[in-house]
């Protein structure tokens, strides 16, 4: 599907239009240019999913814990640009994260695509000319 967000006035809208589609889904690898808009679409999204934390790409580490003050949950937030290897990857203990169960949305998954779980979803956000966004991710992914 293919969601539009005009400005970050109705980003939340655009973030409750991909919650809707998220279906049994867990892993999303957010697959976009730097300054696409990833660290934003994620945050938005957190936000409607209840957490109330503050929510910055994972600058420091490679992942931040988010729990959602709607339901208890946990939600893991990768970005994994700084990484050198992959050692650093299996060092943190990436599995543990992406077959927890939990929500997991991955900023720079390209850099870790073969660690990947087979059902992650893929998706893409693009700047337009305009500095619009579109989201775009295939629903039937599983
Ligand atoms: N939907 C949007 N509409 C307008 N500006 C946006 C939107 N999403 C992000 N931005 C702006 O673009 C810049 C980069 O966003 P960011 O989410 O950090 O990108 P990325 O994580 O893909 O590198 C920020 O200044 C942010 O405010
Ligand atoms: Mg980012």
């Amino acid at each position: 599907m293919e969601i539009k967000i005009d400005s970050l006035e109705n980003i939340h809208e655009a973030a409750k239009k991909f919650i809707a589609a998220m279906g049994d889904n867990t892993v999303f690898a957010f697959y976009g240019k730097m300054g696409a808009g990833k660290t934003t679409f994620i945050k938005a999204v957190c936000e409607e999913l209840g957490v109330t934390d503050v929510i910055n790409s994972p600058t420091f580490a490679i992942v931040n814990e988010y729990r959602s003050d709607e339901n208890g949950e946990l939600i893991y937030h990768f970005d994994f640009y700084r990484i050198k290897k992959l050692e650093e990857v299996y060092d943190m203990g990436y599995e543990d994260y992406l077959y927890s169960g939990a929500l997991c949305f991955i900023e720079w998954p390209e850099l870790i695509e073969e660690l990947l779980p087979g059902d992650a979803v893929s998706v893409h956000i693009d700047e337009n000319e305009d500095g619009t966004r579109t989201v775009r991710f295939d629903e039937n992914n599983d």
